[in-house]
């Protein structure tokens, strides 16, 4: 549970107050001005949602630049981003040739396989030139290469499961699946703050939808009891089937989930455990097989087990994991399988290959290193922060640690301050979290130096002074001090 600071919640409210009758105020003369171009469009409805629409004219177009920034390089430790400038108050941005070299504090390349590897980069070059970038067919069709079967056989394997079917995109993974695996007269119990892809995966399911306090067993339970008690809406009559669905690690939060807890409520209750992996695939676990080997939950009891390849593997596509028969009928069934084009063949390839780096079968212990690297420099930087004061959300162990900046004014004030000092942040806000949530979430990853992490550490202490996100902080005293043992370290 996030406890915004009374005084900050008071300013908070008050700047979303400011901007929001300004904004109202910008619309109104808008109106007046704009009169015969709103005229043409007469007897339309108007076609953008409301509130959104309201929100992205007035109030996020003010600091886009603080979003979508392009890169010119790839996502590495350090990447090159392009400058850009506006000469309508950032309604339009344009690109210019210059770049700035900054440290990258925003990908989720948690174990650094998206820049050039040794290993994997080679091996995805020469996939690309025997199979092309793209298959050009769904994998019923023409789409199913000899790289497509080996990346499920693989990522089975290395998941602990026996089976597994690739798409070719995370997002759709969750938004497909989830309506395959269940509809109408079903009950889908999610956590509070699961990711948009599992919200729309589950609307589109037609399944009746609860939600339990994020990551709170004990209230999973009192959903759970209440919904077998009730049963379906009207008739009363029990669930069909009851999907659990959770994450790994907390993508907007940095938390880890409290699996153990989660699967025995579910096994209790006879609920299957859908278990989302994007950030922690790869990112935790002895060997990096994510939150079940991280906290000791036997694989065999999660029931679907989905993950993306797209952070730790440094590739693109999603997977489920789960029993053969699970697998084959989500090969028969699932529209992302039947319609859509298979995950490009290169791409396949790089998550082949950074799967064996990380297993050792390589011949090198880069991928143990790769794993040590990212825990050590997830902790030290995640406990610095907190030294300095700031609000810092999430567990140790996990890469993502989101800075709290609550109040709007200092969503860019933040990025921008940053990035002056070559430091790139993502800054996340509404409709990501909740409107008064506004973050700035830090990616580590394994790629980072202990150089590069003190560097970043400075600067962010510095922009944090500033702006005053300390919301914390420690004594005088110790704070100097624990400057002067960043240094001596
Ligand atoms: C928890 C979770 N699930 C699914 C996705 C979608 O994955 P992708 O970006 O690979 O499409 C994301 C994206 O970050 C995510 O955080």
């Amino acid at each position: 549970m996030i406890k915004i600071p009374y005084l900050t919640a008071l300013t908070t409210h008050f700047s979303y107050g400011l901007l929001f009758a300004f904004g109202q105020f910008r619309d109104f003369f808008r109106k007046i001005f704009d009169w015969w171009r709103t005229n043409n469009l007469q007897g339309y409805a108007p076609i953008c949602l409301d509130f959104e629409d309201f929100y992205t004219r007035r109030l996020y177009l003010r600091i886009q630049d603080c979003f979508g920034r392009p890169i010119s390089s790839a996502p590495d430790a350090w990447f090159d981003v392009v400058e850009r400038y506006s000469n309508d108050n950032n309604k339009t941005l344009k690109r210019t040739e210059k770049r700035t070299r900054c440290l990258n504090l925003g990908s989720y390349n948690y174990l650094g396989f998206a820049a050039s590897d040794e290993y994997c980069t080679p091996r995805a070059i020469d996939s690309l030139k025997r199979f092309s970038a793209s298959t050009c067919s769904s994998r019923v069709d023409g789409g199913t290469t000899t790289v497509h079967t080996e990346l499920e056989e693989c990522v089975a394997n290395y998941v602990g499961k026996p089976a597994a079917i690739a798409f070719g995109m995370g997002y759709v993974t969750n938004s497909a699946i989830l309506p395959v695996l269940i509809g109408k007269g079903g009950l889908i119990i999610s956590d509070s703050l699961n990711h948009n892809s599992i919200v729309n995966g589950a609307r589109g399911s037609g399944a009746t939808i609860r939600v339990f306090q994020h990551n709170t067993p004990s209230h999973l339970e009192k959903v759970l009891r209440e919904q077998i008690a009730e049963g379906q809406p009207r008739t009363h009559r029990p669930w069909k089937k009851i999907i659990v669905v959770v994450e790994g690690i907390y993508s907007m939060e940095g938390e880890i989930c409290r699996l153990p807890e989660i699967v025995s409520v579910c096994k209790k209750y006879k609920a299957y455990v859908y278990l989302d992996e994007a950030h922690s695939i790869g990112a935790v676990g002895k060997t990096g097989r994510g939150v079940c080997e991280l906290l000791g939950v036997d694989t065999a009891d999660v029931d679907i087990m989905m993950g993306t390849f797209t952070k730790s593997f440094g590739s693109c596509g999603g997977y489920i994991a789960g029993s053969k028969e699970l697998i084959q009928y989500l090969k028969y069934t699932c529209p992302a399988h039947l319609y859509a084009t298979s995950i490009s063949p290169a791409a396949a390839q790089q998550i082949i290959s950074a799967i064996k780096v990380i297993l050792g079968e390589d011949g090198s212990s880069r991928g143990a290193q790769k794993l040590a690297r990212i825990r050590e420099n997830s902790n030290f930087f995640r406990s610095e922060l907190q030294k300095m004061g700031f609000e810092v959300l999430g567990d140790n162990d996990s890469p993502i640690m989101p800075i709290m900046l609550y109040n709007p004014a200092k969503i860019p004030a933040f990025s921008r301050e940053c990035l002056k000092q070559n430091v790139a942040v993502v800054t996340v806000t509404f409709p990501a979290t909740p409107l008064l949530l506004a973050r700035a979430r830090i990616c580590i990853s394994a790629s980072h130096t202990r150089e590069d992490l003190i560097k970043a550490l400075e600067v962010i202490s510095q922009v944090g002074d500033l702006v005053g996100i300390k919301y914390f902080p420690a004594e005088p005293k110790k704070q100097q001090q624990e400057k002067e043992m960043i240094k001596l370290e």
